[in-house]
């Protein structure tokens, strides 16, 4: 490759999970510090990045369509735009993509993307890069600080997974569980409240095995984190993201009823809802068990609303295992839940698995699946009509004098009124719909 000018302008396109976001927008504020602006809206960027997914298959071919629509672009206004591909499929990918993509010449791994800059370096002398390093926790050190936050933000608490869910490819994407250290966190999150953050969601692929020594040298699981990071003043709200049945322990069950500002919202996925398929899973719970657990938070918080992952046509599910999926759906009442089509990823065990469900019976199945979830979503919003609760607001709504923000149970509320982002409104919700809640506001609260 040809030495290039260096970059002016820089675009990061994220395409998956929350985490993948959260790096998305760490990627950015590296290119930042660079004096590399964002894109205008719009506008071709001088420096792409395609911040990848890995989980189905439709989400990881993406990365070369994208790639293609980028070298046509490229081609059309005399200038192509300099490509780095990052995110899961870099990880799992990365020598194939160097092969396959002539144009790319960035290749980062998610736990790679801090050395990112000094890869541009090398790229705009001419030469292309692949970094799939997975150097432990080495790229939090690295990144700068956020000097300005959105009301409601993320912070990352843990990477990796061990689980070893039999269709997953986060445990290898993303690598071993390891968890961020307590007093990392806590400085984090106090300089992110410093910055305008509100509200902080913990994120990780499997926060619930988070793990770590506080400044007293005892060690504290997730409930113990939240329980230190409650103390900070003026955050008002801190939820998680994503846990796993198996490692739920009484100790966040009560912090869920002690913690005020842990809001009641739960997402624990249960992906099937049959015990056969979910031992082929290597789900390592049953029906029961996950019932029974949601129970006891239901004990300690009875206003929690539950959230969900759902898997459907996963190898060898019959019509009658996935009525008991839709009969588990029934069961919980789901505020809100997420359902997918089982795709088979290379190098994990289902893929090979006997049995693979054909595509038409899985598109009937979701559709049948995702009616139950919308119906019972439909209903949690209505029953939460009279309710008054605290919004938190986000952003402005289409019309002037309108909001938009979140419910404490993470429904979309939005209202008319004298406001700002960031405020914290006491709200009674008004009017249900679907997938949002109209609001009528009460007064603002103070900080
Ligand atoms: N760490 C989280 C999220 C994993 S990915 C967890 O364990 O819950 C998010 C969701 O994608 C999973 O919960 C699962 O429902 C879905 N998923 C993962 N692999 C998949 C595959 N091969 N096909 C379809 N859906 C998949
Ligand atoms: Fe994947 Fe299972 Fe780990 Fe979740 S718990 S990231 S589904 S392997
Ligand atoms: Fe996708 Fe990687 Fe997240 S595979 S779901 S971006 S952890």
């Amino acid at each position: 490759m040809k030495p290039t000018d260096n970059p002016k302008t820089y675009r990061v396109k994220s395409f998956g999970c929350q985490m993948n976001v959260y790096d998305g927008e760490r990627m950015a504020e590296l290119l930042a510090t660079r004096g590399i602006t964002p894109a205008p809206e719009g506008e071709d960027a001088d420096l792409v990045v395609l911040n990848t997914c890995h989980i189905r298959e439709k989400a990881a071919e993406k990365v070369y369509s994208d790639i293609g629509r980028l070298v046509k672009a490229g081609e059309a206004r005399g200038r192509k735009p300099l490509i780095a591909v990052a995110g899961c499929v870099a990880q799992a990918e990365g020598e194939e993509i160097m092969a396959r993509a002539p144009a790319v010449s960035m290749v980062v791994g998610p736990q790679a993307y801090h050395r990112l800059p000094d890869m541009l370096d090398r790229a705009v002398a001419g030469e292309r890069g692949t970094d799939t390093d997975m150097p432990a926790i080495a790229k939090f050190a690295s990144l700068p600080d956020r000097r300005k936050s959105p009301p409601a933000t993320f912070l990352t608490i843990q990477e990796g997974c061990d689980k070893f869910c039999t269709y997953c490819v986060v445990p290898y994407t993303r690598g071993a569980e390891i968890s961020r250290p307590f007093a990392d966190l806590l400085t984090e999150a106090r300089k992110l409240v410093e910055a305008g953050a509100r509200e902080i969601t913990l994120l990780g692929q499997n926060v619930s095995a988070w793990s770590g020594e506080d400044d007293k040298g005892h060690r504290q699981g997730l409930a113990g984190l939240v329980r230190a990071l409650a103390r900070i003043d003026g955050l008002a709200r801190i939820r998680y993201t994503t846990s796993h049945p198996a490692d739920m322990d009484e100790d966040i069950i009560a912090a869920h009823g002690e913690v005020d500002k842990l809001m009641p919202f739960l997402h624990l996925p249960v992906q099937a809802g049959s015990d056969r398929v979910l031992k082929a899973m290597n789900r390592s719970h049953t029906v029961e068990s996950y019932l029974k657990l949601l129970d006891r938070f239901r004990a300690a918080r009875p206003d929690l609303a539950l959230s969900g992952d759902f898997i459907v046509g996963f190898p060898g599910e019959t019509e009658s295992e996935f009525e008991q999926t839709l009969a588990l759906v029934d069961a919980v009442g789901y505020a809100q839940a997420f359902s997918f089509k089982y795709s088979p990823r290379p190098g994990t065990p289902a893929a090979t698995m006997d049995g693979q469900v054909a595509p038409d019976i899985m598109d009937e199945r979701l559709q049948r699946l995702q009616a139950a979830i919308n119906r019972d979503q439909f209903a949690f919003n209505r029953n939460s009509v009279g309710r008054t609760c605290e919004v938190l607001i986000e952003r402005r709504g289409k019309r002037p004098g309108q909001w938009l923000g979140k419910s404490p149970w993470l429904q979309s509320v939005w209202f008319e009124g004298d406001c700002a982002i960031g405020d914290l409104v006491e709200v009674e919700l008004a009017e249900a719909g679907p997938n949002s809640m109209r609001g009528a506001p009460r007064a603002a609260i103070a900080a």
